[in-house]
């Protein structure tokens, strides 16, 4: 089969498109035929050499949709059966989704049911899974206004269209580093734009909800523009700081204010096959802004890294 290997850490030339054995099946562990999959920030760290505990070579990609090609789960995961696969250690501990083939643990397999092309379905699994999460976990239903602190990152947007799904009154307002954005938020379908500057939001406002995707740099701040029961799932760490030091949590969470968060470490099946549903149901529009063929990975790579339209990248094995 065709794959994508990294031999050796690097720049995105370090994705060498060969052939490689097409893995073998093993007790507990089916072959997926890879339709499609997204491309995250954590392949690129990883393919740096950025992800201490992954192996060279390795097939990275921690995401994928595709088709059963041969199982060991006859019941659960029949031939042909369309699946959705991510996380856990594939692309990291194993052989990942940058291929034709995968060889993924059955647990780590889920069987969908969807409509949708495979570029829309492999839009969707990491990216609109962690938003959804983070909107469940902010219960929306009793909400008038939503902050997206990172308003124009994947997961983000993602937010805001899962969001405006769950709730239609909902406020959504996004945020932006750069003063300039407010018409590129308002055109992404958000209400309102809100300026992070250097991690503090240049507002006076309060909100209901804040899905902060920046993560420790900026949680106290969105802590404190929390209404009354308001609550903030700091679920990213796009700020590059990863601990709160010297927190002190009966002085750094106002009153009657509440803090959450999501990790997306495994696959959960049933809130994800919620999420397609929900797709379906409301027409949520989750085509990916840009796709690539399996062998212009490197160019997907690239293209992910200098990003300068939000969005959604996704590889495409047979395009
Ligand atoms: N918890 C989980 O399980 C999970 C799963 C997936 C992703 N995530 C997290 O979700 C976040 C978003 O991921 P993504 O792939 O959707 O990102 P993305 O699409 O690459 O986001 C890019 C945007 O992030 C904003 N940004 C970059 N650096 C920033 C900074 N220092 N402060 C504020 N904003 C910054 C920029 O917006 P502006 O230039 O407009 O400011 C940029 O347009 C990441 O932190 C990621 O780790 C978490």
């Amino acid at each position: 089969m065709k794959a994508a290997v990294v031999y050796e850490p690097g720049n995105a030339d370090a994705l060498k498109y060969v052939d490689v054995p097409t893995p073998k099946v093993k007790p507990g562990w089916s072959l997926v035929k890879i339709k499609g999959f997204g491309i995250t920030h954590s392949e690129i760290f990883t393919r740096q050499g950025k992800s201490p505990s992954v192996k060279f070579p390795r097939i990275l990609g921690i995401e994928c949709v595709g088709v059963i090609a041969e199982t060991t789960d006859q019941n659960r995961l029949p031939v042909g059966q369309k699946v959705v696969s991510m996380n856990g250690e594939m692309g990291r501990d194993f052989d990942g989704s940058y291929a034709e083939y995968a060889l993924l643990p059955n647990e780590q397999i889920e069987p969908i049911e969807s409509s949708l092309s495979w570029a829309e379905l492999a839009a969707v699994p990491e990216t609109y899974n962690t938003a959804y999460r983070g909107m469940l976990q902010l219960k929306l239903n009793n909400a008038r206004t939503l902050l997206v602190r990172g308003g124009t990152s994947g997961v983000g947007i993602a937010a805001l269209k899962l969001a405006k799904a769950l709730n239609p009154k909902l406020l959504v307002y996004g945020t932006s580093r750069h003063e300039n954005s407010e018409q590129e938020i308002l055109d992404l379908g958000y209400d309102g734009f809100i300026h992070d500057q250097e991690n503090h939001l240049d507002t006076t406002q309060d909100f209901d909800r804040i899905f902060d995707l920046v993560g420790a740099a900026t949680t106290i701040d969105s802590l404190n523009h929390l209404e009354v029961e308001g609550i903030v799932s700091v679920t990213g760490d796009m700020g590059g700081i990863w601990a709160l030091n010297d927190f002190d949590p009966v002085t750094a969470i106002p009153n009657d204010r509440y803090m959450t968060s999501f990790a997306s470490y495994k696959l959960y099946s049933k809130y994800l096959n919620q999420l397609f549903k929900l797709i379906e149901e409301k027409h949520i529009d989750v085509r990916p802004v840009k796709t690539f063929p399996l062998s212009q990975i490197a160019d997907a790579h690239r293209y992910l890294e200098s990003q300068k339209k939000p969005g959604k990248v996704v590889v495409l094995p047979e395009e």
